[in-house]
């Protein structure tokens, strides 16, 4: 239904019809009334007419964006989180040109890696479309807050600088963004804590410190090149025999499907540790509903994840790093009970955040919340110091750092004003 037709609609019933005849009971001649209320209502649309199109005017109004200049903390709020989405963009694009869609909703024609691209979908078919649309999210939150910047009157933020990494030489990457890549996926450390941490009823920012159900240490996120795993590798399905060369591939995918939910987790906390510290309304805005976006990535990537750790697949492990990345079976009693592990906080398809600890760990029940939001767990310098932890920026020089370091700690400063 179009807006016209629903200022319409609105005018006939709500303003037209009484309360009293929309709760009569008495029978009556639905057509009579309703030609009767139609043509007692006419003077009134006809009298209301002009308010309502002057009232949507001035709604379209207000929806303009605001023009005048930002507060100091806003614009270093934007800053970072454009900081972020520049990161977010370099990574997903590598995933999207080796992963995603082969033929995209939008934007070019995507050949991808072949067995990367069945391994991913051993985790679920629509795989390669969500990897393209994750893509398609990130690379609009970083143009738009750049934009916004600009726009009024603050600097924009600018990586290009940095982007001299090698990343894959392997089949479907973009060959003119060898040893341009801002981001490094070709030996990440996952931090897990995050599986365990939102099916726990303790909250990290009331002191509670998790660990991940298992390790993924030194590990590719992407095929490194054609040698290590050539494009013409068998990947069977749904899942992968021991000894069998696509072991390798397999345990390549099941490492970026942990490694997707880490870098939205790490999303999910930063926009609500950076909207609480926002003046303008529409600054506030812009961090809510990028925020809300980077949850829903979180949570998708939440699910996949579990697959790989989950019959029939669960049990790869990467026959070039066995003791960096084994993928145990998170269901199964005895697997659990040789890692010391609960299945409560394993369960894999227990996705949705468990109600914690939330203000208060005694005066207050259990709430379902994003954990953490504080600063010192969530804020701008945690993100870069767990993303760096991570692996992401192995390579890059202190300047990046340094400048990464700038941009966090003025966001984490900045203070709501009123
Ligand atoms: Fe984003
Ligand atoms: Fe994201």
């Amino acid at each position: 239904m179009n807006k016209k037709e629903n200022v319409s609609s609105k005018g006939l019933t709500e303003t037209n019809v009484s309360s009293q005849e929309l709760q009569d009971p008495a029978p009556r001649d639905h057509v009579t009334v309703g030609r009767r209320s139609f043509i007692r209502g006419l003077g009134i649309v006809g009298a209301t007419l002009l308010p309502a199109s002057a009232l949507l005017m001035r709604q379209a109004k207000a929806q303009q964006p605001s023009s005048g200049r930002l507060t100091r903390g806003d614009a270093d709020l934007l800053r970072f989180a454009a900081w972020a989405e520049l990161v977010e963009s370099d990574l997903w694009t590598q995933y999207n040109e080796l992963g995603g869609a082969t033929k995209p909703n939008d934007g070019p024609f995507n050949v991808g890696n072949p067995p990367y691209k069945l391994a991913l979908q051993n985790l679920d078919g629509d795989m390669p479309q969500y990897i393209t649309d994750n893509n398609d999210d990130e690379l609009s939150h970083a143009a738009f807050l750049n934009a916004y910047l600009s726009s009024h009157g603050a600097e924009p933020v600018n990586l290009d600088q940095f982007r001299n990494l090698p990343g894959s030489t392997a089949t479907g990457v973009d060959k003119k963004k060898i040893g341009k890549r801002l981001t490094n996926l070709l030996n990440l450390n996952v931090d897990l804590s995050w599986y365990t941490r939102y099916r726990s009823e303790e909250n990290p920012d009331l002191g509670a410190i998790f660990k991940g159900p298992f390790n993924i240490l030194n590990e590719p996120a992407i095929p490194l090149n054609d040698s290590d795993t050539p494009p013409t590798t068998v990947v069977p399905s749904p899942s992968i025999p021991a000894g069998s060369p696509a072991q390798r591939i397999q345990a390549i995918a099941n490492t970026a499907g942990f490694h997707f939910a880490f870098i939205e987790q790490g999303g999910t906390s930063l926009y609500p540790t950076l909207a609480l510290k926002a003046t303008s309304e529409e600054v506030l805005r812009i961090l809510l509903s990028i925020g809300g976006v980077e949850i829903d990535h979180f949570s998708l990537w939440h699910d996949k994840a579990g697959n790989a750790v989950s019959q029939p697949l669960a049990g790869v492990i990467d026959p070039e790093n066995p003791s960096g990345a084994t993928f145990p079976d998170l269901n199964d009693p005895a697997t659990l009970a040789r890692l010391n592990l609960q299945l409560e906080l394993t369960q894999t398809n227990k996705i949705l955040p468990e109600p914690c600890d939330f203000l208060s760990r005694e005066s207050l029940p259990p709430c379902s919340v994003i954990r953490p939001t504080s600063t010192a767990l969530g804020g701008a310098v945690a993100t870069v110091q767990s993303f760096t932890a991570d692996g992401l920026f192995n390579g890059q020089p202190d300047s990046f750092f340094a400048f990464a370091m700038q941009l966090a700690t003025a966001a984490d400063n900045a203070r709501r004003q009123f």
